[in-house]
Parts: structure tokens; C-alpha cells; sequence
């Protein structure tokens, strides 16, 4: 195991058999190797520096019914808000105060959203902040869409494939959802010059390993400057919500093959890596990654953007205790530093 690891991180690459035995591997030592050297490969592109990411999830109104979802459109429990203008503007003036520079827009599929009032509002943020960093995440639009949002500022935009896999695709979404439209969105994106994320949920029903190797395999092929994975957690909510969750370690363990296939990724360790276990997120940074998002939402909403069941909200992982943040992970030897954190591999 240990020559597959020297060799992932000299090549980037492996034989698709040889990624499929890290990927299923049950070698403590190797994952400890793997660990290491994925926060060496860190340390040579981003140093000890941890980028942070001001989270304001502005509403949770969603057209989709996404079969793992708690904000599914069917979920009749879920007790929907929308921000007003204002109130996403009060959190980014909250975050600027705090040392966000970045501030990232998320919400599910809501119609009331227009091109242009979604638009509207990315330039008022870029007047206000013109050093900060606009991030959307508001899912599948038209190309037409996402240049206009392009257009008035927008840097960044995030968008989960979900899975590389077709048939798991069709298993977790239903009819009127596509990969194929999935994947034409994120070229659209990168097209017009995004800073793009995807990625996927790890141990999500029906998913093999094998259809991991393939979400590793989409990801060299596209080449995202942001990669944002976490364990599948269900929601009672929802037709999966018997279903058991996706792992720490196999989280981890993805984090680490993800920053030695990509080196220069912009890596989270996400709200649901710390919502499976207390101190995830740290050790997410001893596993390669280096972002982390702390929610910026009003607490009065944070309880209802509930994607999976028990997610934190009041802990570190709140923007407001950004300093416990820092402390932190200052003690586990990292820097949570205040800039906008860029991709930092040159180019496009
Ligand atoms: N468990 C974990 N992650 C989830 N997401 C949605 N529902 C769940 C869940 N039950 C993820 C999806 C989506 C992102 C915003 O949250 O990958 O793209």
C-alpha cells in the first residue's frame, strides 16, 4: 500500500485497481502515510494557512426533490425562510467585521431568486466589499444565467456533481434531474470563468467503491479548483432516512486521495465531516484539506437549512466564534488567516 501511496503523490495518478485498494484500504499505517503525505502536499502549495469561508444559507425554498435531501420540495416538515436583501447584506457586514473575505451564497432551487435579484444582489455585495469574494451556490441554471451572475461579480461558484456515476444518479434523484444537465452546467461555468467547485457525498446509498473511482477519475478529467465532499447523513424527513451514513474515515481518507491527485484544490473539510465527528474538521486539515466554512446564516435560521439531521451550527463551526476557530486549530498548528484565499495554481 505504502509504494501506491509514494506513487499517487509523484504521478497524481494510479491504475484504476491499485486507487481501488486505497480507496477500500483497512491499513492503519497506510493511513497514516496517506494523511501525512497529503498534509506535506498541502504544506508545498498553501502552507499552514486555513482559509475561511462565510456561509450565509439565504434560503431554503427548493423546486427540487432530491431523494437525500431535507429541503426537498416534498418535505412538507420543513419550515421554509427566505432572507430579504437586507438580511443577507447585515450578515455580510457581520462576516467583513469578522474577517470573512469571502462570503458564500447558498440556497436551494427558489424561483424567487430571478437572474436579475440574485444579480442585483452580488453587486451590491462587490460595491460594498470590493476586496471580498462572492461565492454562489444556488444549483442548476442556464448558461445565460450564470454569465449574468458572472457578470456582476460573481467569482466563485459551487456545484456538487452529486456522483459520476449514472446509475447512481438515477437512484438518488428523481426523474426530472440529470447528470448529463449536471455536468453541462459545470462546464457552463467554468466556461465563462468561474472558480468552480464540485463534488459528491461519501457513503451514500447504493454507492460502491467503484463509483468513487469514478468520482476520482471525473475529477481529474475536469480539473475543479474546489472540491467539497462529506459523509452522507440522512434525514428522517426523507425516503433515506434509514439508510446508515457515510464514515469519518472514508471522508478523510478521500480528502487525502483528492489532495494528492489534485494538489493545488481548494479543500473543505465540511460542516457534515464535524457533524459525524466532534473534532472532523480539524483533522480534515491533517488529511490535506484547507478551507473551512463557518455559517454566517442568522441563528434564528440556522436550525431549518437542515440538509441532514443534527447538523452543528452553534459550535466552532459558527462564524460568530471564529476565534475559537482560530485557537483551535492554531493548537493543532494551522493558521485560520483572513484574505480571499484563491486557487493558486496558476491560469485558468
Ligand atoms: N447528507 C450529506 N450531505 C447532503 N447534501 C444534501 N443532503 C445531504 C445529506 N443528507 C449535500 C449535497 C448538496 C450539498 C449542498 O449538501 O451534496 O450538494
Amino acid at each position: 500500500m505504502k509504494d501506491r501511496i509514494r506513487r499517487l503523490e509523484q504521478d497524481r495518478d494510479l491504475p484504476d485497481r491499485d486507487l481501488l485498494d486505497l480507496i477500500v484500504m483497512q491499513d492503519a499505517e497506510a493511513e497514516a502515510l496517506l494523511a501525512q503525505r497529503a498534509a506535506a502536499v498541502r504544506q508545498q502549495v498553501y502552507g499552514r494557512d486555513v482559509f475561511i469561508r462565510g456561509l450565509i444559507e439565504f434560503t431554503n425554498y427548493c423546486r427540487n426533490d432530491c431523494f437525500y435531501c431535507g429541503i426537498r420540495r416534498s418535505n412538507a416538515c420543513a419550515q421554509r425562510y427566505r432572507l430579504t436583501r437586507e438580511e443577507i447584506l447585515a450578515c455580510c457586514r457581520a462576516g467583513y467585521g469578522l474577517g470573512f473575505r469571502t462570503f458564500v451564497l447558498q440556497g436551494g432551487e427558489d424561483p424567487f431568486f430571478t437572474t436579475e435579484r440574485l444579480a442585483e444582489l452580488v453587486r451590491a455585495i462587490k460595491r460594498a466589499y470590493p476586496d471580498c469574494a462572492v461565492t454562489l451556490s444556488v444549483g442548476e441554471k442556464d448558461r445565460a444565467t450564470y454569465q449574468a451572475w458572472f457578470d456582476a461579480g460573481a467569482d466563485r461558484y459551487l456545484l456538487r456533481h452529486e456522483t459520476a456515476d449514472e446509475g447512481l444518479y438515477r437512484r438518488l434523484h428523481p426523474e426530472e434531474l440529470s447528470l448529463q444537465n449536471r455536468m453541462r452546467c459545470l462546464r457552463d461555468l467554468k466556461d465563462i470563468g468561474y472558480q468552480v467547485g464540485c463534488g459528491f457525498m461519501v457513503g451514500a446509498p447504493f454507492q460502491t467503491p467503484e463509483m468513487l473511482l469514478k468520482d476520482l477519475r471525473f475529477l481529474q478529467a475536469f480539473q475543479p479548483h474546489m472540491v467539497g465532499i462529506g459523509p452522507f447523513i440522512p434525514h428522517r424527513d426523507t425516503p433515506f432516512r434509514d439508510c446508515p451514513p457515510g464514515t469519518a474515515q472514508m471522508t478523510l481518507r478521500l480528502l487525502a486521495i483528492i489532495r494528492l491527485t489534485l494538489p493545488h484544490v481548494l479543500l473543505p473539510a465540511t460542516t457534515a465531516l464535524g457533524t459525524v465527528q466532534s473534532d472532523g474538521r480539524q483533522r480534515g486539515m491533517g488529511y490535506g484539506a484547507n478551507v473551512v466554512m463557518p455559517n454566517l446564516s442568522p441563528l434564528s435560521v440556522r436550525k431549518k437549512y437542515a440538509l441532514y439531521d443534527n447538523k452543528i451550527s452553534t459550535g466552532e463551526e459558527a462564524a460568530e466564534s471564529v476565534a475559537l476557530l482560530k485557537q483551535s486549530m492554531a493548537a493543532a498548528g494551522y493558521r485560520v488567516v483572513t484574505a480571499r484565499g484563491d486557487w493558486k495554481g496558476g491560469g485558468q
